[in-house]
């Protein structure tokens, strides 16, 4: 192999080999869970009749769905320490957080259902339910901000 091929293999596998340290987790779950509150947030805008773009429900209902599809896998073990306001409770009672995450994905896919049908009521029904699923989780699992 040319040299300069040589060193770039060896700066690839260095950097791959960082990004699974586990507290690389932490900015990158906070940057999806502000995706996720950006959605959550224009969602509700449209939900409450605030706004009304054309097919933007359905696109922020959707990316909702997709995001929450297995937040659980943001927290790796190893990734409670530094700038976090993830409780402790996360790694120690993780059947609860699993179920937490779990309600999550329920609520945004019945969410993203909702939408996709057009039902009115559901829609604002489901909405609340994705609410109180972040809720729900946060209450639980992240530390109030000090
Ligand atoms: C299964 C648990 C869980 C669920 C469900 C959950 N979150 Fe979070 N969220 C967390 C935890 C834990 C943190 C703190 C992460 C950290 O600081 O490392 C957090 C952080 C955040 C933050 C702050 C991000 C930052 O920049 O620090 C926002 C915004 C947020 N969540 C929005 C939401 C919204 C909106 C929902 C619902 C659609 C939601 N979350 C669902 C656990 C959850």
């Amino acid at each position: 192999m040319h040299k300069t091929a040589v060193i770039a293999a060896a700066l690839i596998a260095t950097a791959a080999a960082q990004a699974e340290e586990p507290e690389n987790y932490i900015k990158y779950r906070q940057a999806m869970m502000s995706a996720i509150g950006g959605h959550t947030g224009a969602a509700g805008q449209i939900v409450r009749g605030k706004v009304s773009p054309e097919g933007a429900l359905a696109m922020h209902a959707n990316a909702l769905a997709t995001l929450n599809t297995d937040i659980g896998s943001l927290f790796p073990e190893g990734s409670d320490f530094g700038e976090t306001r993830a409780k402790e409770e996360i790694w120690s009672d993780r059947a609860a957080f699993d179920k937490a995450a779990g309600d999550a994905k329920t609520a945004t896919a019945a969410f993203a259902a909702a939408v996709a049908a057009g039902d009115e009521e559901k829609i604002g029904a489901a909405y609340r339910d994705v609410g109180e699923s972040c809720k729900t989780c946060h209450k639980q699992f992240r530390q109030k901000k000090n």
